[in-house]
């Protein structure tokens, strides 16, 4: 994600990882922030991301362009968010690394005081976020480590709790990261008990691969990538199963829809194609009984994160759903 042009991040000591992040770091096997990073055209990336890089495009020759086309939507959706929604408080769950402009950028451009609270498991990300992903002096920009499939660690977390104002709703962010995540890791309980835990009429914005949108023989080259060891897990989801995300949520705009005929008209404004950027996007929005209802699993009594926040904001009735265009990686 970060462009070529980016800076090189100084760590200073309380900026460093705990030790315990430290020893998972593995230049050797690739990783899906360091492999993005390759994609995108970034430096903070080795040898092995490179090679899992080139091992996608040989199967399917436009994945950076889907890449840079995912960052696009990620900055579009927080502008939707930020200026039509009028939300000021984000979640940006498997955040990546550092981009030319993230999601404090826009957010912040549109309400200097946004709140963000970045969040990804991998250790490189950690060192990198917390030296440049500062936002400006009205707001403020937090990041965490932790794992999407542990959402009460990361709704417990000092950070997350000192960073938002329970009375104000949350969007959470979950861009390009659920197509890491088996369905045996069960993450749609993980995404509704975060929903769950944050104040009512809170967002949901995701994007997704999936292989639905690609020529046959280009999924099928891409199958027997995924088989391969070196590049972790890939999973395709469809349209159908990208939605059951969203299940008993308020979808918003356009529904399930490929990312670059989601708010086409924004900047920075999509520049290509379902084919070449093969990704779902939704956005969706809780509302009283939304997150309980449609996951049983996620029913489970349990702390809330903003206990103060339910009783002050209420849990809501349902409410109504309502740069430079050539630029190549935002
Ligand atoms: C392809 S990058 C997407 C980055 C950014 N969200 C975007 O759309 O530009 C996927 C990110 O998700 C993170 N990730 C994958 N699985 C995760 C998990 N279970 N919990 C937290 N982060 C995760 C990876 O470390 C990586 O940084």
């Amino acid at each position: 994600m970060t462009a070529p042009d980016s800076k090189v991040p100084t760590v200073t000591p309380d900026q460093a990882p705990p030790e315990a992040e430290i020893k998972r770091f593995d230049p050797t096997q690739a990783t899906p922030a360091r492999r993005y990073n390759a994609l995108l055209g970034g430096k903070d990336n080795f040898a092995a991301d490179r090679v899992a890089a080139s091992g996608i495009r040989n199967a399917f020759p436009d994945a950076h362009i889907a890449a840079a086309e995912n960052r696009r939507f990620v900055l579009r959706m927080v502008r939707h968010l930020a200026h039509d929604h009028g939300v000021r408080q984000f979640l940006d769950l498997g955040c990546g690394l550092p981009a030319r402009v993230d999601v404090h950028d826009v957010a912040q451009e549109v309400h200097p005081d946004a709140r963000i609270v970045y969040v990804d498991n991998d250790p490189l990300v950690a060192v990198h976020a917390r030296a440049l992903m500062q936002g400006g002096p009205q707001g403020r920009t937090e990041f965490l480590v932790g794992d999407l499939c542990e959402p009460d660690s990361i709704l417990a977390h000092p950070a997350l709790r000192a960073t938002f104002d329970p009375g104000e709703p949350v969007a959470v962010l979950v861009m390009a990261v659920l197509h890491f995540i088996p369905d045996t890791a069960q993450p749609h309980i993980a995404i509704h008990t975060l929903l769950e835990g944050l104040p009512a009429a809170s967002y949901l914005a995701i994007s997704h691969g999936t292989a639905e949108l690609l020529p046959t023989a280009i999924r099928d080259q891409l199958r027997v990538v995924a088989k391969d060891a070196a590049q972790g897990t890939l999973v395709s989801r469809t349209r159908e199963q990208v939605a059951a995300f969203a299940d008993g949520l308020d979808l918003i705009g356009p529904g399930v829809t490929p990312i670059v005929d989601w708010l086409p008209d924004l900047d920075p404004q999509p520049t290509s194609t379902p084919e070449q950027a093969p990704c779902y996007g939704l956005l969706a929005r809780t509302s009283a009984e939304a997150v309980s209802s449609a996951c049983p699993a996620a029913q489970r009594v349990r702390a809330c994160a903003f206990p103060t926040a339910m009783s002050k904001v209420g849990r809501s009735p349902a409410i109504a759903p309502a740069v430079d265009k050539s630029h190549p990686v935002p």
